[in-house]
C-alpha cells in the first residue's frame, strides 16, 4: 500500500480545531495540523503586507484587504466544495489535503503591488508561487514534513498538469475557488454590490460528471449572475481609470529605476532588496524578503535622489497626484501627445503611458488551453456547454461587441496642450 493511498485527513487532525472569523464566509475553518503550520509560515504571513488589489484602493478608499486573507478565503470556498457530498465521495483524503493546500497557497508568489511589479521585472507570480512550493522555502519543508511528493502534487495542481482534472477545476478554472472568493470579497470591500452572487446555490448544484465538475441546470441562473459580476467587476472596480492610472504610475518609478540602474547611475539609497530583480537572478529567498512595506520605504527614498524623474514620479506616486488620463482615438495621436510631453520637459517613456484594456466574460473551449467550459447537466444525464443553456451568457458570446477600453494616461500639467485631443 502506499502512502496516498493509507493517508486518512484524520490522521493529521488539531486536538482543537480553529477558527478564523471572516467578513465573507464567516468562520474559516481550520480542521488539520498541516493546514496550520503553512498558515504560520513566513512566506504565507508575508502575504498580510500585499494588498489583494494593488492600487485599487486608491479609488475605492476601502478595498485595502490584503492576499493573505483572500488565500484564507479560497482554501475555505476549497473545504465547502469538499464537503458536497459529490466530492466528499469522489475524492481520496490525500487528493483533498492536496487541493486544500494548493487552494491555501495559490498567490504566494504575488509581489508587492503584483501587475506593475511583473511587467516591469518580468517576474510571473505563477512561476514564483511554484518555486516557493517546490525548493527552498518554509512552505516546502512544512509540505514535506508530511509527504516527499507533497510539494510536487500541490504544485502540479497550480501548473494546470495534475492527472486529477477535478482538483484543477477547484482552484482555476471559469468557476473555481479563487475567482468566487475574489469577486465576493473584493465586492465586499469595495462598497460596490457588483461582485455579488449565489456561492451556495452554485455549490449545491455542482456534480461529477465524466471525470469533471459540472452544474445541474437548476444552478444556471446562479451561474449566469457570477459570469455577470465577474463581467462588472472588472469595468467598475479593475480596470476603473483611476487604478489603472496609479498602476502606471507605479509601472514607471520601477522602469526608471531599471533603467538607471543599467546606466550605472549612482543611486544614494541602498537597493540591495531590488538588486536580484534588477539583475534577473533571483531566489525564492529574496522574493520572500520583497512586499509592500519595502516598496513603499524605497518609494519614499527614492525622493531624496538627484535624479528628476525618479524623485518626481515617487513623489507624485506617495501623494496621491496621479496622472490625468483621456480616450486614446489614434495611434498617431499618441504620437502628438509624446511629442508635446517632451518640448514641456516630461519624458514620454515615463510620463506618457497608454493602454488597452479588453474583458472577455466567458471562454469556449479552444480559446485558452487549459481553461474547461463550464458544462451543464440536464434531466436525461446530457452535458453542454453554458452557453447551450443561457440565453443571458450567450447573447453577450453572440454580440460580438465585447467592450475594448484604450486610454492614455498623461501629468495633470500638460492637461491644457493635451486638450485638442479629446
Ligand atoms: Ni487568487
Amino acid at each position: 500500500m502506499s502512502f496516498k493511498q493509507d493517508f486518512r485527513l484524520q490522521s493529521i487532525e488539531l486536538n482543537e480545531k480553529r477558527v478564523i472569523r471572516d467578513a465573507i464566509h464567516d468562520y474559516i475553518h481550520i480542521d488539520h495540523l498541516l493546514i496550520w503550520r503553512l498558515i504560520n509560515t513566513k512566506e504565507m504571513q508575508r502575504l498580510r503586507r500585499i494588498k489583494q488589489l494593488g492600487g485599487t484602493y486608491q479609488v475605492f478608499q476601502s478595498a485595502e484587504h490584503s492576499r493573505f486573507v483572500h488565500s484564507l478565503g479560497v482554501y475555505q470556498v476549497v473545504r465547502r466544495m469538499l464537503e458536497t457530498e459529490c466530492l466528499d465521495q469522489e475524492l481520496s483524503d490525500y487528493d483533498k489535503l492536496c487541493v486544500m493546500c494548493a487552494g491555501l497557497l495559490h498567490d504566494i508568489g504575488h509581489g508587492p503591488f503584483s501587475h506593475s511589479f511583473e511587467g516591469v521585472f518580468e517576474e510571473n507570480h505563477e512561476d514564483m508561487t511554484v518555486r516557493m512550493i517546490l525548493e527552498d522555502s518554509e512552505v516546502h519543508d512544512v509540505l514535506v514534513s508530511l509527504y516527499e511528493d507533497l510539494p510536487k502534487d500541490v504544485a502540479s495542481i497550480i501548473q494546470h498538469t495534475h492527472p486529477h482534472q477535478i482538483l484543477i477545476q477547484m482552484v482555476s478554472s471559469q468557476l473555481d475557488a479563487d475567482r468566487m472568493d475574489y469577486l465576493l470579497r473584493d465586492s465586499y470591500m469595495s462598497g460596490t454590490t457588483y461582485g455579488q452572487f449565489d456561492m451556495s446555490r452554485i455549490l449545491r448544484t455542482m456534480r461529477i460528471c465524466e471525470g469533471q465538475i459540472v452544474y445541474k441546470e437548476s444552478g444556471v441562473q446562479a451561474i449566469e449572475n457570477y459570469i455577470l459580476a465577474r463581467y462588472h467587476m472588472y469595468w467598475q472596480v479593475y480596470y476603473h481609470p483611476t487604478a489603472r492610472s496609479y498602476e502606471h504610475l507605479l509601472q514607471s518609478v520601477f522602469q526608471r529605476v531599471k533603467d538607471l540602474y543599467y546606466a550605472h547611475y549612482a543611486f544614494r539609497t541602498d537597493l540591495r532588496y531590488l538588486i536580484p530583480m534588477l539583475e534577473q537572478r533571483v531566489e525564492v529567498a529574496n522574493f520572500v524578503a520583497l512586499d509592500e512595506a519595502v516598496v513603499l520605504y524605497y518609494f519614499k527614498e527614492f525622493t531624496h535622489e538627484n535624479d528628476f524623474i525618479l524623485s518626481d514620479l515617487s513623489a507624485r506616486f506617495l501623494d496621491r497626484h496621479l496622472f490625468k488620463f483621456m480616450q486614446l482615438k489614434s495611434r498617431e495621436d499618441l504620437e502628438k501627445i509624446r511629442e508635446i510631453a517632451r518640448e514641456k520637459g516630461y519624458h514620454p517613456d515615463y510620463y506618457i503611458i497608454s493602454d488597452n484594456q479588453k474583458q472577455i466574460p466567458y471562454l469556449h473551449y479552444g480559446e485558452s488551453g487549459e481553461l474547461s467550459e463550464i458544462e451543464i447537466l440536464d434531466s436525461e444525464g446530457h452535458l453542454s456547454p453554458l452557453p447551450m443553456k443561457s440565453e443571458i451568457v450567450s447573447a453577450i458570446l453572440n454580440s460580438k461587441r465585447f467592450k475594448s477600453d484604450q486610454k492614455v494616461f498623461f501629468p495633470k500639467e500638460i492637461k491644457d496642450e493635451l486638450s485638442i485631443f479629446q
